[in-house]
């Protein structure tokens, strides 16, 4: 496979030396390269990797008034051998296109896409640090950047993909509100479409939930508050007894690609998956009465997280940690795919 044509400005200096590797904050220092590709004329043109760096747009870009970004979360990790491997790449493609769609934003190509990720990979493959835990966080995301502000699609876009490399995205325990008054999507809407304004929406009500001590909300549904649905950042797991129990996902609910994972290494391990709409009700009598034994999200910035306490309607709960958690379990076995430590039945690691 030829990427040559992926034209390659190179930096003058490396960064690298300047990042302590040991000590990341999620999403704060970013590698030496990024790939750029322009929509213009009807069709994705003239991918590009250049030094990292700003961007000008015009400030009538659509993106800036009407929100017209969608975006994608990946990683690459690097094995024993310094091999570099992505997880179920296909996924990501498949979704910011499905993104992409509902935002009336042109699908990108999947030639460049793949292409301009292998070789802006190669070109930063120091920054992928061996060792479980680490690896380097790929956000591609596209932006409507036509200098023009009716409200309608833009008919010019940008697709790029900048790299960050990521220990955990939580430091420390995780405590979640379950929302009683805030919704983070509606039937209809958009909550399924990794859409930069889905992010947004939670900001102001997580950042009310983190005063009170809670690092994150489930979102409950918009028309009864009853029913729990996605954290923002993760999709959600309850072990009630020893059952998994999560929501499914509709439009509302981001198609996790971890979730999906989870719920199929739950199969394998012989652990039962009901896949159901779950109330705050039961869920707060099962914290009653002691079958509640974990709560936990996933997605690929968090991986696997535990949620160790809950609070809801003015009553606070606290989980026991448990020895043998499924949420550790999940964890390793996914790590162990994604590493390259393990067999990988499903055909889920990409080998770059
Ligand atoms: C991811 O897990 O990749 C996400 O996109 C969540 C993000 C808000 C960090």
């Amino acid at each position: 496979m030829s990427t040559s044509y992926i034209q390659v400005t190179p930096i003058k200096e490396s960064k690298i030396a300047t990042v302590n590797f040991e000590k990341l904050d999620f999403g704060v220092v970013f590698s030496d390269y990024m790939f750029e590709c322009d929509y213009k004329d009807g069709k994705w043109q003239d991918p590009v990797i250049k030094p990292y760096g700003p961007i000008t747009l015009d400030p009538s870009a659509r993106v800036f008034h009407y929100g017209q970004a969608v975006f994608e979360g990946m990683k690459a990790y690097k094995d024993d051998n310094d091999e570099i491997f992505l997880f179920r790449p296909d996924e990501n493609f498949d979704r910011i296109n499905k993104s992409a769609e509902r935002l009336a934003m042109p699908a990108f190509d999947e030639k460049f896409f793949f292409d301009g990720l292998t070789k802006l990979l190669n070109l930063d493959k120091d920054w992928i640090k061996k060792g479980f835990g680490n690896s380097l966080y790929i956000r591609p995301f596209v932006i409507a950047t036509q200098p023009a502000i009716s409200a309608s699609p833009a008919s010019e876009y940008k697709f790029m993909i900048i790299l960050s490399p990521a220990q955990s995205y939580y430091g420390g325990d995780v405590r979640v509100l379950f929302a009683e008054e805030f919704s983070r999507s509606a039937s209809g809407g958009i909550g399924f479409a990794k859409a930069a304004g889905n992010y947004a929406a939670q900001f102001y009500p997580t950042s009310l939930a983190n005063k009170e001590g809670y690092q994150q909300i489930i979102f409950t549904d918009a028309s009864t508050h009853e029913y729990l649905e996605e954290a923002g950042t993760m999709n959600i797991f309850f072990r009630v007894g020893d059952k998994l129990i999560t929501t499914p996902t509709n439009d509302r609910i981001l198609d996790g690609i971890t979730r999906k994972s989870v719920i199929q290494l739950a199969e394998d391990n012989g652990i039962a998956v009901e896949i159901r709409q779950v109330s705050v009700t039961e869920i707060k009598e099962a914290a009653k009465n002691g079958e509640l034994k974990e709560i936990f999200g996933s997605g690929t910035a968090a991986v696997i997280n535990p949620i160790i306490g809950f609070s809801h309607g003015g009553e606070k709960f606290e989980l026991e940690k448990l020895e043998n958690s499924y949420a550790s379990l999940f964890k390793e076995k996914l790590m162990n795919i994604q590493y390259n430590k393990s067999e990988d039945k499903h055909g889920w690691r990409v080998k770059i």
